[in-house]
């Protein structure tokens, strides 16, 4: 399974990038919102950092200027991918967009048929919200299972990006149903290292080695 890392933040990017295990980062604009940087610029930046795709989402709400937005910011690195929300003028935007070789992130998916709509408008990626449906009483993983059969069906190029993820729990269920991409918050991601065991481990490991190397120590 691919992560990718959900945040606009460059200082967290750079730092997650360096542990090795970041293939891509997902971007909105709320995330945006939060950098005191123009978008264009975040998004530049953020291409330098990380060899993938990087998905920057449109804000306009009529097909012709989502495809208007996303044929701008596709100009910025070849890794862009075009975000999209999952609404009719959305999908005629992602028909457009996809059919021009540029590749698109349908945002905002909370149902199996909004998902299977998407792949049909030729998504490149979609992005079921699981954390979000938990919010709302519902359960985001039983979407996700329902998107992976559904898929299972089918050529679909498409791939399953699990997101709005709140805990490592999301990661390792979504790893078990074979999606193919988790987009992970920087602290989920940081999460994840933990055990208290590992910790005892290594200090036990230490502890030991010290023992073993003052016991051999050459007579002075
Ligand atoms: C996905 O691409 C979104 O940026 C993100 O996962 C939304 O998560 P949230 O529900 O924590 O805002």
């Amino acid at each position: 399974m691919k992560i990718f890392i959900d945040t606009a933040n460059l200082e967290k990017i750079k730092e997650a990038n360096s542990w090795g295990i970041v293939d891509g980062v997902t971007t909105n604009p709320s995330l945006v919102s939060k950098e005191n940087t123009d978008f264009k610029t975040l998004v530049k930046e953020i291409c330098k950092i990380v060899n993938g795709p990087i998905s920057a989402e449109v804000m306009g709400c009529t097909a012709e200027d989502m495809v208007k937005e996303g044929r701008e910011l596709s100009k910025i690195h070849k890794n862009i991918v075009i975000k999209i929300p999952m609404t009719k003028e959305g999908m005629k935007a992602t028909k457009v967009l996809s059919s021009e070789g540029i590749n698109v992130n349908v945002t905002l998916i909370f149902s199996a048929s909004q998902a299977l709509l998407a792949c049909k408008a030729g998504a490149r990626y979609i992005s079921p919200f699981v954390g979000r449906l938990d919010d709302a009483g519902q359960d985001g993983m039983k979407l996700i299972a329902e998107i992976m059969n559904i898929l299972d069906c089918y050529d679909f190029e498409t791939e399953v990006i699990v997101a709005s993820v709140r805990h490592p729990i999301h990661v390792v269920e979504a790893a078990q149903m074979g999606a193919d991409i988790a987009t992970i918050p920087f602290d989920v991601l940081d999460k994840m290292f933990n055990h208290p065991l590992t910790d005892i481990g290594i200090k036990k490991f230490q502890d030991d080695w010290e023992k073993c190397a003052s016991s051999k120590a050459p007579a002075k």
